[in-house]
């Protein structure tokens, strides 16, 4: 049952320290401080001189997050919307590992994808919730991201779990276990329970639910984040919502920014990083656009935003999964104050198994 929330989606957001820690139970080993995918056999691990990431949807953000991880290791990566992946148009070379990102494991377009790959001769990797389905079977090996059974439609506590298996599999394939990055990892679930404890995205939705679409801009590990935030809030409110690369609203989008188009703005990162979503902000804010920033506790967003979502601080790669927490919540009350039936929204399915 829903253990006494309203929804089963606000119980998966409740329930992801929980899923994260079992993410990462006797994977990474607190007393060695190591990190150990016993899963990804040799074959996978060595041969792999790039990654091409397959997925739909919010397994496709959650890629997109786990290609730039794994760019930044050195590890050329490239994440592709499954439907459009296919032999004739994308090179799929043999020393080429395919990773199928589906929680379900029965994605028809995933396995489409994983199909093409395997014909190719590539090595196929699928990172999946569920043990024996199609996508662990037809692959040369899976990694579970172990999240326990997801009900509602809207995908929450998968992402999480999708990315801290992502960012170990990153860490693992480019053979670096930094220390501080462990540590993070190991901490995460009581950071994501600080976020669950202190969140006001409740009286941020208040706020801003009466507008005409919602716009969510990102940098780096947070423009996945920015799209994935977008997805959910459309999904449930039927709300007009989408996410930009930050720097890209000045090429098109803010002809769109008027004071009935609240901003969510992810505000993390290096001091660069953040200056330059800042003269975003600014931007947004000239046209007089409701601000919402997204932030840790270091950035200097007070004199900017109208309305502040913090997250602790932990390792820079594992930000991007705080930051999420904040607007899952957010899309969650939006949807609430509309009355949307949130865990069944109109004309979608839980696992897509038609092309
Ligand atoms: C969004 C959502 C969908 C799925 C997509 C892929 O909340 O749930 O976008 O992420 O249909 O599903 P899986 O991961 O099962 O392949």
């Amino acid at each position: 049952g829903k253990s006494g929330y309203d929804h089963y989606m606000l119980k998966e957001i409740y329930e992801q320290p929980r899923a994260v820690r079992q993410c990462t139970r006797g994977r990474v080993t607190e007393m060695a401080g190591s990190l150990e995918l016993s899963e990804l056999p040799a074959s996978v691990r060595s041969g792999t001189d790039r990654v091409q990431l397959v997925g739909c949807g919010t397994s496709f953000y959650a890629m997109q997050y786990g290609a730039s991880l794994l760019c930044e290791h050195g590890i050329p990566a490239q994440p592709f919307v499954a439907s459009e992946y296919d032999a004739d148009s994308i090179p799929i070379e043999p020393d080429t590992l395919v990773v199928a990102v589906t929680q379900s494991g029965e994605t028809a377009d995933t396995l489409g994808a994983l199909r093409a790959a395997n014909r190719a001769g590539a090595t196929t990797l699928a990172v999946t919730n569920v043990v024996g389905s199609s996508a662990a079977r037809e692959c040369d090996a899976a990694v579970y991201i172990r999240a326990g059974p997801e009900i509602s439609v809207a995908a929450t506590k998968s992402f999480a779990s999708q990315q801290v298996t992502l960012a170990m599999i990153a860490s693992v394939l480019a053979e670096r276990q930094s220390q501080p990055f462990l540590g993070a990892l190991r901490d995460l679930p009581s950071r994501i329970q600080h976020v669950l404890d202190t969140s006001s995205a409740r009286h941020v939705a208040e706020e801003i639910v009466d507008a005409d679409a919602y716009f969510f801009v990102g940098r780096r590990y947070q423009y996945p984040v920015a799209l994935e935030g977008a997805l959910k809030m459309k999904e449930i409110t039927y709300e007009h919502a989408e996410g930009f690369a930050a720097g890209e609203l000045k090429h098109g989008p803010l002809a769109l920014v008027t004071p009935r188009t609240p901003v969510v703005a992810l505000v993390t990162g290096s001091e660069d990083v953040v200056d330059r979503t800042l003269g975003t902000v600014r931007e947004v804010e000239a046209r007089g656009a409701p601000v919402v920033a997204v932030t840790t506790s270091s950035a200097p967003v007070e004199p900017v935003a109208d309305y502040v979502l913090e997250v602790p601080e932990t390792h820079r790669h594992l930000v991007p999964i705080l930051t999420n927490v904040q607007l899952q919540l957010l899309a969650y009350w939006t949807a609430d104050l509309l009355g949307r039936p949130i865990d069944k929204p109109r004309n979608l399915a839980k696992s897509v198994t038609v092309e």
